[in-house]
């Protein structure tokens, strides 16, 4: 029991410490499984695609969204006021440290979402949303 509860501490202080990393500090979402990221993003997929062709759903589209800067994509005319005003760029780690609560971490945001609070699981999400991105959907 002592033990189970000491693992779980460990993985939360993990998460917090790469929240803040600097470099040289371990990165919590390197080797992330995208093939459970890609179950995780279920819950994203009613508002968000991943597909470039299918353009954007109630949430922005999601193909690349690294190296974009948040709330600013062409089209999609529905971000809220401090998000289109964040001025921040989606970086794995931009992205870890925001869904671990969107609605704190810009308060205001329109995402109806409780975001992914587990460290495990938004680590596979990044995964799957880094092997997406990569994907040219040429088919
Ligand atoms: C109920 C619909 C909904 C769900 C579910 C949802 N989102 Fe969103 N998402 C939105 C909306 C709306 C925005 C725009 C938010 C804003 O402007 O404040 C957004 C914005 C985003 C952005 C910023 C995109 C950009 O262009 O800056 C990311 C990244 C994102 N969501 C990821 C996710 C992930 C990952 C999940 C699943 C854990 C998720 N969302 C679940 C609706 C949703």
């Amino acid at each position: 029991m002592r033990r189970v509860t000491l693992g779980v501490l460990l993985v939360l202080l993990a998460g917090t410490a790469g929240a803040q990393t600097t470099a040289g500090a371990p990165v919590p979402f390197i080797g992330g499984d995208p093939e459970r990221g890609r179950l995780v993003f279920a819950t994203c997929r009613t508002c968000h695609y991943t597909d470039p062709r299918q353009g954007h759903g109630n949430g922005p589209n999601l193909h690349r969204i690294f190296g974009k800067v948040a709330g600013q994509q062409p089209g999609f005319d529905y971000y809220s006021a401090p998000l289109r005003a964040a001025g921040f760029v989606w970086t794995p780690q931009a992205l870890y440290t925001w869904l671990e609560n969107p609605m704190q971490a810009t308060p205001g945001t329109t995402m109806m979402s409780y975001g992914v609070p587990d460290p495990g699981d938004r680590a596979d999400l990044i995964a799957y949303l880094q092997q997406v991105s990569v994907l040219e959907f040429e088919e």
